[in-house]
């Protein structure tokens, strides 16, 4: 990497693309690239992928970019123009490093490079940041077209984002967004994965993921703080006073933060990774504290630690099958258990049976597909009658969104419910009258839930978000909460973190007992932030909070920076997986029951509404989480400076973008959701949402 002045890095940025060639960049090896993606262009398609990607350079430069655009399609699937990536060095800098007539302008180019840092992204050669297919830009050109852009637009001006494809920058005013980002917004009926293959192989549309094209991901910190929070509800459903065991599987790119927020959570836990290189890299990036691969060492450790009450993470290298089964013969007491092996991607290494290698799994994958399959599925039904065995005795199992309880029930484990009868609102009454959410499920043969609709069963074990962030989190407008100190200043980060406490202390002292839990969480997890060294980038923080922990953690950041405590600006934002940003059936909106979950209207009013109450930029995207067509996601950057017009966009934006989500929450019959939306009207002159009436059973029930 080239050594380079702050002028010379501005100048390249205000060059955008260059009239002549750049030298050409040779492919690094030692970068994690994106994986070669499908060849699905027609040759008639193929010209016009070339087409499209030409048209971002003079018509000099056509005769001798075509040939290479064309191998780069051949070979990759995909134009990445990577002779265009940039020579600096890619990282979030100092606000004031950034040309620019804007300062938000300026907030957002430190966004986008945080992005795209190495450290940060998964494929950052790619424009990739995290999901395999979570992408910030096309290619190069349009990262190149959109920095020049915001290094020269004003406050008068937004930028229009088209699936990382910049459309321009149009003249609006200083309360507009200074950026309106749309990601992969297709016709609904060309929303299947091919036409994103097709689309984006043609570079006229992207999977935006949920923060990766909205320029708002702040590395593994998102993951670790979500992973946490599950946790410790999950521990606190177990009840009791005891130190909880908690045993899981997976240590790969998300899974990995699963010790780590166990011990934050203060449990113990033991993560099963049959991959001792994935092991071996959370062990020494300190993310679990204790490795064994031998079951013999590992059970009584597991109890000594129990009995002693330390707070331990204990990995087993080795199929977690075999843990389970070992766990459930040895009778050891589990209270909480899931699992994260990769499930949505079951037969081609996402999860490896019992019984073989890594190395014997992976030959046979390939080899003889069909045998493969039929060993995952055998491994399933023995991990579930395992787990069945624990959970008879008492350990509280979930689904983390994984595909898992999907898997297993298709493999024919025992995961369903039986004799479960419906009450009102959607809630299920189990045969000894227990009363739980109801897994309402898609029927169209599409679904990943389709085998249900056959078999028209529900799940014996909830999902986490049916269970804990649903109807904790959500429905009362807890959610994804966090901050980028523009200064990059660490000692700037330290001071957000004691505002944010000191905000969340004085609320403990007045909220309403059916949100003490939440903030108790939240006020541990700010506290030990700092300890914990979760800075990967830029200098960020995430926290969940409810619409008056964020309002007034921001006024507080505002009236900071206005003293002059915080040096610079600070950038508030969210993930997606929130309140009101996101409808996608299968996670953010699954505990919605009034048959609405396949709707996507909140998300994007929520984008609308917050547009034109004081967001700097915005997004809405197909896909996220769960994939393309399945999810319409939305969210939001606002930078505050310290002015008068920050105080007045965050009490306004914020305000609208958490209690949208909590109003259709409500209209959808959640209990928490009608609470929460009632006590807000009730504080707030102006708000005025319609509430549903409740149908006794027994009305239907005599039809
Ligand atoms: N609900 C959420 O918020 C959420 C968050 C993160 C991940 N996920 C889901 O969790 C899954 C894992 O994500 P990831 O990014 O960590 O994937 P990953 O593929 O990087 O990691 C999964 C790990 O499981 C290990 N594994 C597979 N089979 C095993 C077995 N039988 N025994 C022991 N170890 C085994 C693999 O070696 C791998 O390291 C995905 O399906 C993802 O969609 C959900």
């Amino acid at each position: 990497m080239k050594a380079m002045t702050t002028e010379q890095f501005q100048q390249e940025i205000r060059l955008g693309i260059p009239a002549t060639l750049p030298e050409a960049r040779p492919y690094d090896p030692d970068i994690n690239h994106a994986p070669r993606r499908k060849d699905i262009l027609t040759t008639e398609q193929k010209r016009l992928a070339l087409r499209n990607a030409l048209r971002y350079f003079p018509r000099e430069l056509h005769a001798q970019l075509a040939p290479e655009f064309a191998e780069e399609l051949r070979k990759y699937g995909r134009i990445y123009m990577y002779r265009y990536r940039p020579t600096y060095e890619m990282r979030a800098r100092p606000i004031d490093e950034y040309p620019a007539r804007s300062r938000q302008a300026a907030a957002i180019m430190l966004m986008i490079q945080n992005n795209l840092d190495p450290r940060v992204a998964q494929h950052p050669h790619e424009l990739i940041i995290y999901g395999g297919n979570g992408a910030i830009f096309q290619n190069w050109a349009q990262y190149r077209l959109v920095m020049k852009y915001l290094s020269e637009m004003t406050d008068n001006q937004t930028l229009v984002m088209y699936s990382g494809h910049p459309l321009g920058l149009f003249p609006s005013h200083p309360n507009a967004p200074r950026v309106v980002v749309t990601n992969g917004m297709v016709i609904p009926n060309y929303s299947k994965p091919d036409d994103w293959e097709r689309m984006n192989a043609m570079g006229v549309s992207q999977y935006g993921q949920m923060t990766a094209g909205s320029y708002m991901y702040i590395g593994p910190q998102g993951i670790v703080h979500g992973t946490t929070i599950t946790v410790l509800n999950a521990a606190r459903k177990v009840g009791g006073d005891h130190m909880k065991l908690f045993v899981t599987a997976g240590l790969g790119g998300m899974s990995g933060a699963q010790p780590k927020a166990g011990n934050i959570a203060g449990v113990v836990s033991v993560t099963a990774e049959i991959n001792p290189k994935a092991a071996q890299k959370r062990f020494d990036q300190g993310w679990v504290d204790e490795l064994h691969d031998s079951l013999d060492e590992l059970i009584p450790a597991v109890r000594k630690a129990v009995a002693e009450k330390r707070v331990v993470s204990m990995a087993y290298v080795g199929n977690v099958v075999d843990l389970w089964e070992r766990l459930a013969d040895e009778d050891v007491h589990v209270d909480l258990g899931s699992d994260q092996t990769s499930l949505h991607n079951p037969w081609a290494g996402g999860y490896y049976p019992v019984g073989l290698t890594l190395e014997e799994s992976k030959q046979m994958m390939a080899e003889d597909p069909e045998q493969f399959k039929q060993k995952v599925q055998a491994s399933l039904r023995r991990q579930v009658a395992a787990i069945n065995r624990l959970a008879s005795r008492g350990m509280y199992f979930f689904d983390y969104g994984n595909a898992f309880l999907l898997e297993a029930g298709r493999a024919g484990a025992d995961v369903f419910e039986k004799g479960e009868k419906k009450t009102e609102n959607g809630k299920l009454k189990t045969e000894n009258g227990e009363v739980t959410a109801a897994k309402e499920k898609k029927a169209d043969s599409s679904s990943q839930f389709s085998v249900l609709s056959s078999q028209l069963t529900t799940f014996r074990y909830p999902s986490y978000v049916q269970d804990i962030m649903g109807p904790m989190f959500f429905d009362y407008g807890f959610g994804p909460f966090r901050w980028v100190c523009t200064s990059g200043d660490p000692a700037d980060l330290a001071v957000t973190d004691r505002l944010a406490a000191e905000v969340l202390e004085e609320m403990t002292k007045t909220s309403p007992a059916d949100i003490q839990g939440q903030l108790a969480d939240n006020l541990h997890w700010i506290r030990e932030a700092g300890r914990n060294h979760l800075v990967v980038g830029s200098q960020a923080r995430i926290l969940y909070a409810d619409c008056e922990g964020r309002t007034r953690i921001a006024l507080a950041f505002n009236d900071a920076i206005r003293r002059g405590e915080l040096k610079a600006p600070v950038v508030l934002g969210r993930d997606h997986h929130d309140v009101s940003g996101t409808d996608s059936p299968f996670r953010e909106t699954s505990n919605i029951y009034d048959g609405s979950q396949f709707c996507a209207d909140m998300a994007v009013q929520n984008v609308i509404g917050d547009a034109f109450r004081g967001a700097t930029w915005v997004s809405i995207h197909n896909g996220g989480g769960v994939g393309w067509g399945e999810v319409i996601n939305g969210g939001f950057g606002m930078v505050i400076d310290g002015s008068d017009d920050s105080d007045r966009h965050i009490r306004e934006m914020l305000f609208w973008d958490v209690n949208n989500g909590i109003a259709r929450r409500s209209w959808a019959r959640n209990r928490g959701s009608m609470d929460a939306i009632k006590r807000q009207m009730e504080k707030t002159p102006g708000l005025k949402v319609t509430l549903p009436n409740l149908v006794d059973d027994e009305i239907l029930d005599n039809l």
